[in-house]
């Protein structure tokens, strides 16, 4: 029997529920987006507590808020608030697919997204509009991602200090007189004051993994042949990979699975190495089960600097506590002491002076969308970039060397003698993961020249895969209220990146570490966008400390 006033009670009940979604967005007690994870989005989202651009305008209000403390980002995307639209649209039909609906992303500006410049960071190329997506990207929007913008980068991937000349300095979160990593520190410092879920990153030496270890970040540098780099700014084809940064092994290990989906891909043929079960492989779903209890890790003692210093004290105190909880689990840890593992003496191998001139030929090849420098050549004989002094010399040789000078091969052939002595000392020593700090010492100042003690040359030469994982901070100082963060990195053999997600998430319930960066640790009230609001990355006195076009 139909009730009179059914339908008045119907309309009452439909008035209230809007009233209190418009007075709960009011006061500001919508979906608090502070250390969000793909699995309290979508339980957000699907509870219908919230919706996709609500999710997509918080994090934009937290940019507009936190950014220009830190600027950490190069553009928005013109197009997201469509894009999470079009997502909202999607809920309302019952058409929910894919890992990452409406997980908001940023993506390193050297990442071809259609829609966005792909700059490098450097004002030559300010107006490179790519015509395609790189094809991490479109595995990312097809899973369902919204890509919110581009973050700052060391100029063209190449240093550690996370500047440019045209995004400026990025600045570290928890410590605003220190640098934040990189060369992807803007993907870095963005994810640790939570302007997005994740961020994409490169890694041809350090890239990933500095930037990690200096924000107190999860990241995963893939094996070589893993994960397409096309569509990329190359610098390396022997040591540039592509990979992610996010703040727990969970979201890292969802990232991993999507952009390793791309699978073989004729543009980039490393990718044929990759066995087909690693390409279709749930990575998340590697984060189950296991434990450290028998595990045996290598700590390679070469990649600690044991001179007591503000510097490097802290870092050495982390890892021994580190060492000590690892074995109190129930893994063994051996002390590698072989001479081979000296970051210097490995760093003599590295080969991207002469293979970065051709590939930035090949990518500046194709066809442009507007006007802009077309060659190697072309982009550096203008004034519209900026070298920090050391790299002067690189850019010379650069200029100079190329993949047919025989100093060239024969370097080839010494990486190879590196890859089969790592597997040797994963044989001989019975070894699940080699462990060590990604810095000898705290992450530099500004105004530093080169960001010094890093450790991640050896997995760039070898192709091995690594995570790294946060593992503590400095003493909480007046620059550094919760300390400067240090990371760990797990470095395993070939394909080996389900192990070490589980060790990640294993090491990451033992010593938790995760904090927010206290001086973006508060919540942003909510705000409405007509549009997407637009970025000024601050580049005052970069041009004064780093004079454009010199080398
Ligand atoms: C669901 O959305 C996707 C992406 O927009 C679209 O390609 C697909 O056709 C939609 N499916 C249905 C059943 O509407
Ligand atoms: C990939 O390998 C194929 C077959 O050898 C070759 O034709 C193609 O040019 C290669 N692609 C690249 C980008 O090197
Ligand atoms: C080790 O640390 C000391 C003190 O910070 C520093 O002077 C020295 O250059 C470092 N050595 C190496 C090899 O990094
Ligand atoms: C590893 O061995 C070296 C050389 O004997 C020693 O200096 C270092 O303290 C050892 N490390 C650990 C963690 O035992
Ligand atoms: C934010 O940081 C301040 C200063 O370290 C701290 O007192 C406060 O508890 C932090 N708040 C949150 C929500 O983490």
């Amino acid at each position: 029997m139909v009730r009179p006033g059914n339908s008045w009670d119907s309309v009452a009940v439909l008035t209230l529920l809007l009233l209190c979604r418009s007075m709960a967005w009011a006061f500001g007690d919508v979906f608090d987006v502070r250390e969000a994870t793909i699995d309290t989005v979508h339980d957000a989202l699907f509870s219908r507590s919230t919706t996709c651009r609500e999710i997509v305008s918080s994090f934009i209000a937290r940019i507009e808020e936190f950014n220009p403390s830190i600027n950490a980002i190069i553009s928005l995307n013109p197009q997201v608030l469509l894009a999470a639209d079009h997502l909202d649209e999607r809920i309302a039909a019952g058409n929910v697919t894919g890992a990452l609906f409406c997980v908001p992303v940023l993506l390193k500006d050297n990442y071809d997204a259609v829609g966005m410049s792909t700059t490098g960071g450097c004002q030559g190329l300010a107006n490179n509009k790519p015509s395609a997506d790189a094809p991490t990207v479109s595995a990312l929007m097809d899973a369902g991602a919204v890509i919110l913008g581009k973050t700052n980068l060391h100029e063209m991937a190449f240093e550690g200090l996370s500047v440019s000349s045209l995004g400026g300095q990025t600045i570290n979160p928890y410590d605003l007189s220190r640098t934040p990593g990189g060369s992807s520190g803007g993907s870095g410092a963005a994810v640790a004051a939570n302007f997005a879920l994740f961020a994409t990153g490169t890694d041809t030496v350090n890239s990933l993994r500095s930037p990690a270890s200096a924000n107190s970040l999860f990241s995963f540098r893939p094996t070589r042949g893993l994960i397409s780099r096309a569509g990329v700014i190359p610098v390396s084809s022997t040591q540039d990979t592509v990979g992610a940064m996010a703040r727990n092994p969970r979201d890292l290990a969802v990232a991993l699975t999507v952009m390793a989906s791309v699978g073989f891909d004729p543009r980039d043929n490393v990718t044929a190495l990759a066995p087909p079960e690693a390409r279709h492989k749930d990575y998340a779903a590697s984060l189950n089960g296991g434990s450290l209890k028998g595990l045996r890790f290598g700590l390679l003692n070469g990649f600690l600097n044991h001179t007591a210093s503000a510097e490097t004290t802290s870092v050495n105190d982390i890892m021994a506590s580190m060492m000590s909880k690892l074995t109190a689990a129930g893994a063994e840890v051996v002390n590698i002491t072989d001479p081979l593992y000296d970051t210097l003496a490995i760093a003599k191998l590295d080969v991207q002076a002469f293979e970065f001139r051709e590939l930035l030929d090949a990518y500046l090849a194709t066809a442009p969308e507007h006007p802009r420098p077309t060659s190697f050549s072309d982009l550096y004989s203008n004034d519209k970039f900026l070298v920090i002094p050391a790299q002067h010399q690189f850019l010379r040789r650069a200029s100079t060397s190329s993949t047919s000078d025989t100093a060239y091969l024969e370097t080839l052939n010494r990486i190879q003698d590196l890859r089969h002595a790592l597997e040797a000392t994963f044989t001989t020593n019975n070894l699940d993961a080699l462990i060590y700090p990604e810095q000898k010492s705290l992450v530099v100042k500004i105004g530093a020249l080169s960001q010094t003690g890093r450790n991640g040359i050896l997995a760039a030469l070898t192709g091995h895969p690594v995570v790294c994982v946060p593992a503590g901070y400095s003493p909480p100082s007046t620059d550094a209220p919760v300390g400067v963060p240090v990371g760990l990195e797990i470095l395993g053999r070939p394909w080996s990146e389900d192990l070490l997600l589980n060790i990640a998430g294993h090491v990451s319930e033992l010593v938790p570490v995760r904090r927010m960066p206290p001086f973006a640790n508060g919540t942003v009230e909510g705000r409405v966008y007509e549009s997407v609001p637009s970025v000024t990355p601050d580049v005052d006195g970069i041009h004064a400390a780093y004079p454009l076009g010199v080398f």
